[in-house]
C-alpha cells in the first residue's frame, strides 16, 4: 500500500517513515524542504534499506496538490506532518502559519475526499488543552482558546478534519502529541533544528556539546515540586509508531467513529530539573544553566491520561526519559562530529 507522508523529511516525519517502510508500506513523501534537508533520505536508506519516493513540493501550491494526486492515484493514505510549530514566529507571523498549516491541510482534503475511500492521519498537539484543570489530561478535556496561531491551526486543523469526514469518505485519527524528543538509536536520523533550538532537549544537547553557553530554565518558581514546568516526554520513535499504528486501525476498518482522538504521551511527567539531572547522568556530563524568568505563554503542567491509546488504539510508549535523551545525545554528537 502506497501511503503519502507530507513533511516525510522532518523530525517526525523521517522516523515515521521508517517505522512505515519496516512494516511494509511503499512511502511516498511530500516535503519543501523549509525546515530540512535531502540528505534525511541517506539515514533513512541506512536503517531500512529502501529508498522512499520523495517529491519536493510545496503543498501550498493547490495546483501541485492536484496533480500529485492525479498522478499517485493509488494513494489513499495520508499521513500529514508538514507544518510550521514554531510558537513565536506564529505570533509574529499569523498569516504565514495559517497559509501553511491551514491551507495546505484544505488542499490535501479536497483531493483525498474525492476518493471511495481515505484514510488520514492528522499531527495535533496537546496544546489545544492549554493548561488543562485535571492531570493526567484525557481525550475528554477541554480544548481551551488557543494563546498563539500556531496552537490555533492545530485547533482549526482538528475541526476542518472533523467537518469533511461527517460528509466524505474520509476517515481520520488525530494524534495529539505531548514533548516529542530523541532520535532514531541508529543515530542516522533525528532532529535539526534551524538557528537558535526553542524546544528544551535540542537546547541541552547543543549545550552538552559546548554550542550554547548555558541553558536558560524558564522559571522556578511554578507550583510545582522543584519549581520547573512539568511536560510529558516522549520518544520520537514511540510516537512514529502510534502513527502506524492509527494508520493499521483505519485501513482495517477498526475505528468506531470517522474521526477518532488520541493523546500520545508516556502518562509521566518530568520537571525541566529532572530532564537535566536525567541528561546530566547520560551524558556523563554537567549542564550549565541558569533560572531565568518565566517564558509567556507557558502552562505549568502537562501530562497525558494514556488510557485511550493503550487499551483502544492499541499503543503504548515502549521507551523512557533516558532512552529519549540517550538517543538525542548520540545524534547531537554525531552530527557534531
Ligand atoms: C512547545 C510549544 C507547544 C508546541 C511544541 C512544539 C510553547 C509555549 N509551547 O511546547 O505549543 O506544540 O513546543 O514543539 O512554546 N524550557 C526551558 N528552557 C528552554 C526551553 C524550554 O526551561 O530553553 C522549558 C519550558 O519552559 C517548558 C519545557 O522546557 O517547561 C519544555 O519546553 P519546550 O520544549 O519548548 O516545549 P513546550 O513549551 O512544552
Amino acid at each position: 500500500m502506497k501511503i503519502l507522508v507530507t513533511g516525510g523529511l522532518g523530525f517526525i516525519g523521517s522516523h515515521t517513515v521508517v517505522e512505515l517502510q519496516n512494516e511494509g508500506f511503499e512511502v511516498v513523501i511530500i516535503d519543501n524542504l523549509s525546515n530540512t534537508t535531502e540528505k534525511v533520505i541517506d539515514g533513512i536508506v541506512a536503517i531500512t534499506g529502501k529508498k522512499p519516493i520523495f517529491e519536493k513540493m510545496d503543498l501550498r501550491d493547490k495546483a501541485d496538490v492536484k496533480d500529485f494526486f492525479a498522478r499517485h492515484s493509488d494513494v489513499s493514505g495520508v499521513i500529514h506532518f508538514a507544518a510550521s510549530k514554531a510558537v513565536g514566529e506564529s505570533v509574529e507571523n499569523p498569516l504565514l502559519y495559517y497559509e501553511n498549516n491551514i491551507n495546505t491541510l484544505v488542499y490535501l482534503l479536497q483531493e483525498l475526499s474525492q476518493k471511495p475511500e481515505a484514510q488520514f492521519i492528522f499531527s495535533s498537539s496537546c496544546t489545544v488543552y492549554g493548561q488543562a484543570e485535571e492531570m493526567p489530561i484525557t481525550e475528554d478535556a477541554s480544548v481551551q482558546p488557543a494563546i498563539s496561531p500556531y496552537g490555533n491551526t492545530k485547533q482549526i486543523g482538528e475541526e476542518i478534519i472533523r467537518d469533511t469526514a461527517k460528509v466524505t469518505n474520509v476517515n481520520a485519527i488525530l494524534l495529539r502529541y505531548f514533548n516529542p524528543i530523541g532520535s532514531h538509536p541508529s543515530a542516522e536520523i533525528g532532529e535539526l533544528p534551524i538557528g537558535v533550538p526553542q524546544n528544551l532537549v535540542p537546547f541541552i544537547t547543543q549545550t552538552g556539546m559546548g554550542l550554547r553557553e548555558k541553558l536558560s530554565v524558564f522559571g522556578d518558581d511554578y507550583p510545582t515540586i522543584d519549581g520547573t514546568c512539568i511536560r510529558d516526554y516522549i520518544h520520537v520513535v514511540d510516537l512514529a509508531k502510534a502513527h502506524v499504528v492509527a494508520l493499521q486501525r483505519l485501513i482495517g476498518n477498526k475505528n468506531e467513529q470517522k474521526v477518532e482522538t488520541f493523546n500520545v504521551g508516556t502518562g509521566t511527567g518530568s520537571t525541566v530539573l529532572e530532564v537535566i539531572n536525567t541528561f546530566e547522568k547520560v551524558s556523563g556530563k554537567k549542564l550549565p544553566y541558569q533560572i531565568v524568568g518565566r517564558r509567556e505563554g507557558d502552562v505549568i503542567t502537562a501530562y497525558a491520561n494514556t488510557d485511550k491509546a493503550n487499551n483502544v488504539l492499541g499503543w503504548k510508549a515502549q521507551s523512557t526519559l533516558e532512552d529519549g535523551l540517550a538517543s538525542a545525545w548520540k545524534w547531537e554528537q554525531k552530527i557534531r562530529s
